[in-house]
């Protein structure tokens, strides 16, 4: 997508943090937002932020928890009867649930499921008909993490549901390449926001014990001294939008936000070309047979 003025974006999560950050950067631009958040407070605040930067007329919120199917339908109506044509979705909302795989319970690994991946397979069938229905093309962006392409032993719950967004905006990708309608996995490092007081949007169905909580694990307790070096790595929301914005302009198959990272990524990549070893003459079958796996566009055409 390379023009912005006039066309429409539904963002989820999009009162606060990153996807507030789109929604401001978006308007700019001269889109029309739509941003769906569960938090009545978040939405009361992020509707002044915006009026007070004179966007209200371009961004509009509506109360939408991205787990509830038929909340997505309507919003998806509303959306539509707000502003028209719908061109981007971003699938945004998320939890930080920052928990080790083997102590979390199972109301843990639920919900983070339900928010954190659930909500992009719900987005996808909510909003992209609309995208296709006009055939304009479009993009949709799924926020992912840097936890997405890195594991983080204190974080396994977390880490397995951004592993699956990166896994699923690469096949949706490849699905949606031939109808003009790209797709980016965006895979932010550290943010300045209000991600570590998710515990206030826990459903009664997923409720726990409040001793099992997670807080910040083990891992996240640092000096005053390593946590200001640690804030200089990290972005405001509206540097995390300027780079999905220029991303869906470039049709990125990954948006990032941290070359901090790039020396682990090295290393996993590195392992898993040391596991998987080298067949020259299988590769050519496999390049010749199954393209989509081997010699794909999705991997070698992309910037
Ligand atoms: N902040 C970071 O450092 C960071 C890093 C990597 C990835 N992320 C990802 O970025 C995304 C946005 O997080 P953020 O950092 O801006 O946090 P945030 O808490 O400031 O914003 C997230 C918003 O999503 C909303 N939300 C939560 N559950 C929801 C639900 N079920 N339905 C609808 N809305 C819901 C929250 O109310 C909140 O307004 C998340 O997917 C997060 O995992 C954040």
């Amino acid at each position: 997508m390379r023009e912005f003025a006039g066309r429409t974006a539904f963002i989820t999560g999009g009162a606060s943090g990153i996807g507030l950050g789109m929604a401001k950067v978006f308007a700019w631009a001269g889109m029309n937002v739509v941003a769906g958040d569960i938090r009545e407070d978040h939405i009361a605040a992020a509707h002044d932020a915006i009026a007070d930067e004179g966007l209200a007329e371009r961004v509009r919120f509506i109360r939408l928890d991205v787990t509830d199917r038929e909340a997505f339908a309507a919003a998806a109506e509303e959306a539509d009867a707000m502003f028209g044509k719908l061109h981007v979705l971003c699938n945004n909302a998320g939890i930080g649930l920052l928990k080790p795989i083997s102590t979390a319970s199972e109301a843990d690994w639920d919900w983070a499921i339900d928010v954190n991946l659930n909500s992009m397979f719900n987005g996808v069938k909510a909003l992209l008909p609309r995208i296709r229905k006009h055939g304009e093309g479009g993009h949709v962006v799924n926020t992912a993490s840097m936890a997405g392409v890195l594991q983080y032993s204190q974080a396994g719950i977390y880490v397995t549901t951004k592993f699956a967004v990166v896994g699923f905006s690469e096949a949706l990708r490849a699905e949606l390449a031939p109808e003009g309608i790209g797709v980016s996995a965006f895979c932010p490092g550290g943010v300045r926001t209000n991600i570590r007081e998710y515990e206030k949007t826990r459903p009664e169905r997923f409720a726990v014990e409040a001793e099992t909580r997670s807080g910040p694990p083990p891992g996240f307790s640092f000096t005053e001294e390593q946590r200001a070096r640690l804030a200089s790595l990290t972005a405001s929301p509206e540097e995390a939008g300027e780079l999905v914005l220029q991303g869906i302009r470039d049709n990125a198959l990954y948006i990032f936000t941290a070359p901090e990272f790039r020396a682990g990524v090295e290393e996993r990549f590195a392992a898993i070309r040391r596991a998987l070893g080298q067949d020259e003459e299988r590769a050519a079958v496999a390049r010749e047979l199954i393209p989509g796996l081997v010699g794909s566009p999705i991997y070698n055409e992309a910037p």
